[in-house]
């Protein structure tokens, strides 16, 4: 996408049109939503009871009777907000409202699927923020060149399956059929899943987005990192989002009496496993950088007080934006890893399970949430995202941008995660115009 001169002028009609300048106003006059914040609180409250903790937040995988729940919810408030609902075939949600040209579909959302023990408001700020989007559309009796739609993404954590940004990852055609027979803790496949959300595992690819049918992708997400909070910044214009490696490792070594296995007769695979934990950490520290690297869990067999570990089974995560940085690092990871089994005696072997690609957002849409921003009155900062997200994935398909709203104390996947409700309706609101600005200004040719 770029701007040409016709599509700046028209942005700043739009503008201007709209009441959407802030320099226009009187210095002592407060900014004027057109997205209404109690509401969107109200919703966003009402979608935290499903799945909540004791402790707060919630669990609400991807693929779950909870999720199921959840977007019955949800389902509500699109069609309350007159949209058109359909589920694809991967049990992605859509809502759509027509536009007035034939255009390719301006496509915004997030996803409603949360970690295991996770917050309100990964996920559930985007979701609902485009839904209040279209609440203020219909107030202001506007309508838009292109088709909208709002999309909830199904199982953008992962947790359930161990695939990330799933799927939006069936949508943009990177996954396919050859993950119907993956299978969760209780021996539930994809595809059992999918027909209990109503789909037809056979009909997966179904839910591939053609090329060309998507103008844009935009997303309002919470920024889960403290750069933002700490700059006392409201709004965030994400530069780009990591790219994603992940193994899953198995340590073999042989389980034995604890108290009359000799020390050098040991084959103690959470021995290596550990050393192996801090290889990983050692190779991330060792070149300048945002790269992080994390050994999530370990599961350790037959896991006794007075028996030396036989088998542990653990994954290995990388990020970062650069995809040749990943591999760098996982090639000397690899020879840390083999020369601790040698030392300690033991076999461990990684398999490939998930690669998300890093994706850099569109300048054109970048600048877009900038103006959306300053019109509103509101400071932005460019930052990179150290989460993934299903715009990645759509960053196949479509130019995309990202808005992000702070995180209090940087925390997120945690019950503890918490934006405040002025920044989430700030967020919603420059979502709110960022549409109107990109729906004005993208195919104009
Ligand atoms: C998803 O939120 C991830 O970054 O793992
Ligand atoms: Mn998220
Ligand atoms: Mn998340």
């Amino acid at each position: 996408m770029k701007f040409e001169p016709v599509a700046v002028a028209i942005s700043g009609i739009v503008l201007a049109s709209l009441g959407l300048f802030a320099q226009d106003r009187p210095t002592a006059e407060a900014p004027k939503f057109h997205i209404n914040s109690q509401r969107l609180q109200g919703t966003l409250e009402k979608l935290s009871e499903f799945g909540r903790n004791p402790e707060g937040g919630v669990t609400r995988l991807g693929y779950s009777d909870t999720e199921l729940a959840a977007r019955e919810y949800v389902i509500g408030l699109m069609k309350q907000a007159g949209l058109e609902v359909r589920t694809d075939a991967a049990g992605n949600l859509f809502g759509r409202r027509a536009g007035s040209e034939k255009l390719p579909v301006l496509l915004f959302g997030s996803h409603i699927d949360s970690v295991v023990k996770g917050g309100n408001f990964d996920g559930d700020v985007g979701s609902l923020g485009a839904i209040e989007v279209i609440h203020a559309l219909n107030e202001g009796s506007l309508k838009t060149r292109h088709p909208l739609e709002v999309v909830i993404w199904i199982n953008e954590e992962g947790n359930h399956f161990g695939i990330t940004t799933m799927g939006s990852g069936i949508a943009a055609g990177v996954l396919g059929p050859e993950i119907l027979e993956r299978k969760d803790e209780q021996g539930l496949s994809v595809a059992d899943w999918l027909r209990r959300y109503g789909q037809d595992p056979a009909h997966l690819t179904d839910a591939r987005i053609a090329r060309g049918a998507l103008a844009g992708y935009l997303e309002l997400h919470i920024e889960q990192g403290p750069n933002l909070e700490a700059a006392k910044i409201p709004i965030g214009v994400v530069q780009g989002i990591v790219g994603l490696k992940r193994w899953g490792c198995v340590a073999t070594g042989f389980a034995n009496h604890a108290g009359s296995t000799p020390m050098d007769r040991r084959k103690d695979a959470l021995a290596a496993a550990a050393r192996d934990l801090l290889a990983v950490r050692d190779v991330v520290r060792a070149e300048p950088g945002r790269q992080v690297g994390t050994v999530g869990y370990m599961k350790v067999e037959p896991g006794a007080v007075n028996v030396i570990p036989g088998r542990v089974e653990f994954p290995i995560e990388l990020r970062d934006l650069d995809a040749a940085k990943i591999d760098r690092m996982w090639d000397h990871i690899q020879e840390k890893l083999k020369q601790i089994d040698k030392e300690e005696n033991v076999e461990t072997r990684c398999t490939a399970i998930d690669d998300i690609a890093p994706a850099r957002t569109d300048l054109s849409m970048q600048a877009a949430i900038r103006e959306a921003a300053k019109s509103f009155g509101l400071a932005t900062m460019d930052l990179p995202s150290g989460a993934v997200h299903d715009a990645q994935q759509m960053a196949k398909l479509a130019p995309f941008g990202m808005i992000f709203v702070p995180s209090r104390d940087g925390i997120s996947h945690s019950p503890k995660e918490f934006t405040s409700w002025q920044d989430v309706a700030n967020g919603a609101e420059v979502l709110y115009r960022s549409v109107l600005l990109v729906d004005s200004q993208l195919d104009r040719r």
